[in-house]
């Protein structure tokens, strides 16, 4: 990506009434990099502890013993940080604001509303005899249920596992089998982009699936009305065990370093990992991220547009803004629907002030031209956010200065799964920015860039992102296999934490991530793994072998190309092609739609057998002339084929 030259300074106006100025960001990035223990010891105080910990950091990177423990021995609930605490002082207060996909639907929850509501569900889950430690899976429409399953979980000490509503039966049934779950909780439809998505159809169908039979009950949200089938005594409405179910649920103590949630997410390599994250040191690194990020102010009202299926919504929807008895805006639907106008009708309807959206959505309105945005003033924003893939520096000044009309800065927050909050990003009242670069690390978050062969770059350079120490978000574990959280993060430099994620750091320090070094995609700001799509494309009977990459598109950031090598006397037809991609979209879900699929003859192999990548990720963004050395592989003559055949995208 190019350097852009636009620097935008600090604005007075915010940084006057920031939580932090530039001064205080100095100074509080130096303590917390001097001092760990002080500096976190003193932000744990944010939160309301039934134990406060005497432990701060307690962590070890080193490939033989990864082990990260933040404020092991204090005690504490998140629905009790989340609800209880704020009732006194804002029980009356919005907590949610839900906007649904159709523009006439929408509604207020205060906390108080919250509280009890999910205190009912809670009672609920326990009445079907989930008990601290079991884990639930949620596969639900952005609805103010889902954040409450989260909550309910959370108060009586359950682990959550959000699977992402586009994700397909077998996806579903990959993740309850592998969080071992005793209850999934949907809904019979969504709704999105007016049209309804089967939730309850599709858990029927993973239900199916060998080794789903863990799954004792299936608690249903009535969303749409639309038909579903019903299996008695398997099958329970949400609303009627919740309504008949007692209001009041005292919070389960739970140990700092009890798991809150499993988050599954794709690597290079394998199925999904089921990410671990704890309690107390998540909450503190969402709370805090949260307040001096986005620079939340009391009152205000904060639209994160992500969906809670994905760690974006866990921390930026339910868990840092509710800490931080902040207003949240849940939207159901698109921002393309009914019209592209929607996004910024919104922000008109509910006064948001900040908003926090993908790069992807803003390059689709973009695509629209200027216009999309008449329909609304946007006068109550006063900062924006993205998030999820590399915001290329047009794309940030479209932001700029058509959705924020050249009034608010823009945090461009770089972050992973992994890591459970913001790690890289400006702080509003102290950070100049760069269009396309995401600046500096958050508090006590400490970067570094590596060669290949793991040696520190110092100055400007470019290299591997890495990070050096621990920070109190970041997952603990992969969910039952340790030892695969270790090979993913800690071998392939010891010691460090590795990110998959290429950077460079120009000569004011600033970090500009250039996207993965690994065989993970980035589509719409959603993570798919190559392996993942070709592993379910080799499954198909006609194809012999498959292989995925990349290729940069204009609205989605990156599109997936497939090269398919069929089976001996398969024909390569258009239907094939067709069945093929929906072949795709059956397996894992919708969203890892084949953009492109070539047929491919043979494919680029070292003499050992290797597929080589880098050639086909060239092929596939038109690059052939630049592929380098071709004399190492088994024969030459596939790539002048895969090249002359290239498919039109
Ligand atoms: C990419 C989403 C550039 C990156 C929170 C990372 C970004 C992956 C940014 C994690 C950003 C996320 N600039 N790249 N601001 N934010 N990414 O786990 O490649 O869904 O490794 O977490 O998204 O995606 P994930």
């Amino acid at each position: 990506m190019s350097e852009h030259q636009n620097v935008y300074p600090v604005r007075d106006a915010i940084a006057a009434n920031a939580w932090a100025d530039k001064d205080t960001f100095t100074a509080m990035y130096q303590q917390s990099k001097d001092d760990p223990e002080g500096f976190w010891a003193e932000q744990s105080k944010r939160l309301d502890w039934i134990k406060a910990p005497t432990k701060i950091k307690n962590t070890s990177f080193k490939r033989d013993n990864v082990d990260i423990r933040w404020f092991e021995d204090g005690v504490l609930n998140v629905s009790a940080n989340c609800l209880d605490r704020h009732l006194e002082k804002r029980g009356d207060q919005t907590a949610i604001i839900w906007e649904g996909d159709n523009p006439d639907e929408s509604k207020h929850i205060t906390y108080r509303e919250l509280h009890t509501r999910t205190c009912q569900l809670a009672n609920a889950l326990k009445s079907l005899g989930i008990e601290k430690g079991d884990t639930v899976t949620l596969y639900m429409p952005m609805i103010p249920e889902a954040a409450m399953a989260m909550l309910a979980c959370a108060r009586i000490g359950a682990v959550h596992s959000v699977v992402f509503g586009g994700f397909s039966p077998d996806a579903v049934a990959q993740r309850i089998i592998g969080a071992d779950s005793k209850l999934i909780i949907t809904a019979d439809e969504s709704v999105r982009g007016g049209k309804q998505v089967p939730l309850k159809e599709n858990v029927d169908s993973a239900l199916t699936r060998d080794g789903t039979d863990v799954c004792k009950n299936v608690l249903v949200v009535k969303r749409t009305g639309g038909d579903i089938d019903w299996h008695e005594g398997r099958d329970l409405w949400f609303d009627e065990l919740v309504d008949k179910a007692s209001a009041e649920c005292a919070a389960e103590p739970m140990g700092a370093e009890d798991p809150l949630f499993i988050l599954y997410t794709s690597g290079s390599t394998g199925a999904p990992k089921g990410l671990k994250h704890t309690t107390g040191g998540y909450l503190t690194y969402a709370a805090m991220t949260h307040q001096y990020v986005f620079d939340y102010q009391d009152g205000e009202v904060y639209w994160c547009s992500a969906d809670v299926g994905w760690v974006t919504g866990h921390s930026y929807i339910v868990y840092g803004p509710l800490a931080n008895g902040a207003t949240t805006l849940m939207f159901e639907g698109v921002p393309s629907y009914p019209t592209h106008g929607r996004l910024g009708e919104i922000v008109d309807k509910h006064k948001v002030n900040i908003l926090y959206t993908a790069p992807t959505a803003v390059r689709a309105l973009m695509a629209h031209g200027d216009s999309v945005m008449d329909t609304s003033s946007r006068d109550s924003l006063r900062l924006l956010g993205s998030v999820g893939e590399p915001i290329n520096p047009e794309a940030w000044e479209w932001f700029y200065r058509v959705i924020g009309n050249q009034n608010c800065p823009i945090v461009d927050t770089w972050w992973q799964t992994e890591t459970g909050g913001i790690m890289i990003s400006p702080l509003p009242g102290a950070t100049a920015l760069k269009p396309g670069s995401a600046t500096l690390p958050f508090f006590g978050v400490q970067p570094a860039l590596v060669d290949n062969e793991g040696h520190q770059l110092e100055g400007a350079a470019e290299g591997n992102l890495v990070i050096l120490d621990s920070w109190p978000g970041q997952a603990r574990s992969i969910w039952g296999d340790h030892e695969r959280f270790v090979q993913t993060y800690f071998s392939t430099y010891d010691g460090m934490y590795f990110t998959g994620d290429g950077c460079r750091r120009d000569e004011d320090g600033y970090y500009w991530i250039t996207g993965r070094v690994d065989d993970v995609l980035n589509v719409s700001g959603h993570r798919m793994g190559t392996a993942e799509i070709e592993s379910s494309l080799v499954a198909h009977s006609a194809v012999a072998e498959a292989a995925v990459v990349g290729f940069p598109h204009d609205i989605k950031g990156q599109g997936i190309y497939i090269y398919v090598t069929l089976n001996d006397g398969v024909d390569p037809t258009d239907e094939l092609k067709k069945e093929l991609s929906l072949w795709v979209r059956k397996d894992i879900g919708p969203i890892a739609s084949p953009d492109v699929i070539q047929w491919a003859p043979g494919l680029p192999k070292t003499r050992s057998g290797k597929i080589m990548r880098r050639i086909l990720r060239k092929i596939a963004a038109n690059e052939c002339d630049g592929l380098g050395d071709t004399s190492t592989l088994a024969d030459p003559s596939v790539v002048d084929d895969l090249i002359e055949h290239r498919a039109n995208q």
